[in-house]
């Protein structure tokens, strides 16, 4: 063996050592072997916490949503609509397309496992105390006068969710508010779905109509303060 061929032998072998070693630690997106595991400590974490939320309950980004105790399901289903880009909201095409792209189905339910297997964690973010008492109204009552079913029905009474039906308890307010925000910008487009926002919340659309933005805020702030 020539000196050279031994160097590259050489380092063609610390190279395969080292790549079997850093699946562990990898941040590779397009490689099948990472653990859904892996993926959540080394890329997801950035914006969504070590857990899925931050070690103190406090929001990196109050737009970035805290997963920690999410319903699998609906974490899958979500993972899967950024992934075939059918959940096409501003942020989910700017954040979560391209980091998705790649996923396997396998990683996206090992991720949607992880998530929903961490303990959700108080918020410590705090709303007007006035408008967490008119949001708790809307969420057990609804608005009836404007068609607005109670939002315990669904998302149960302490807004823990139950399957596709997510968790809203301790979620940040200023995703809440927006998701809301982008089901309205959905109204009318259920024969269009091309257009809509986020295509599995047909049920969700009529119910943002039917909120006032004020009363978007007041439920979400509200659910911000529930654990
Ligand atoms: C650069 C920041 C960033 C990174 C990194 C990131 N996310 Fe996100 N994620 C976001 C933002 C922002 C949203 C909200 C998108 C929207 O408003 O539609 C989001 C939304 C989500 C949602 C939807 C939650 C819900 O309540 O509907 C899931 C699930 C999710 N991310 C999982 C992941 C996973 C798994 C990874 C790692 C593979 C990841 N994210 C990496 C920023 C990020
Ligand atoms: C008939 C059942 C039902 C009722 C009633 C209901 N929801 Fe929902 N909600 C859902 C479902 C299902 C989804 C998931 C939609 C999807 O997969 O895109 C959802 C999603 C949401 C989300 C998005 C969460 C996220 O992580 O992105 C918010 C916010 C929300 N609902 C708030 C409310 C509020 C506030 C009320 C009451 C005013 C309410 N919902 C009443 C079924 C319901």
């Amino acid at each position: 063996m020539t000196r050279i061929s031994k160097i590259l032998t050489l380092s063609a072998l610390a190279l395969a050592v080292g790549a079997c070693a850093n699946v562990d630690r990898s941040r590779n997106l397009g490689n099948p072997q990472v653990s859904g595991y892996t993926l959540a400590q080394q890329v997801c974490s950035t914006c969504h916490g070590g857990n899925g939320i931050n070690a103190n309950g406090t929001a990196l980004n109050p737009t970035f949503p805290n997963l920690a105790g999410q319903q699998a399901i609906y974490l899958e289903t979500e993972l899967q609509e950024f992934h075939d880009h059918s959940r096409r909201d501003a942020a989910a095409q700017d954040m979560m397309w391209g980091l998705t792209r790649q996923l396997t189905p396998e990683q996206i339910k090992a991720l949607a496992e992880f998530y929903a297997h961490q303990k959700p964690l108080p918020n410590p973010a705090q709303g007007d105390p006035v408008a967490v008492a008119a949001g708790q109204k809307l969420f057990i009552e609804g608005a009836p006068e404007r068609s607005v079913p109670a939002c315990a029905t669904c998302h149960g009474a302490r807004a823990e969710g139950n399957g596709p039906v997510p968790r809203l308890a301790g979620q940040h307010a200023d995703y809440l508010y927006k998701q809301l925000m982008a089901f309205n910008d959905d109204v009318g487009r259920e024969n269009h779905p091309e257009a809509q926002e986020r295509p599995h919340a047909v049920v969700m659309e009529g119910i943002a109509h039917g909120l006032t933005d004020e009363q978007k805020r007041q439920v979400a702030d509200y659910l911000q303060s529930l654990q």
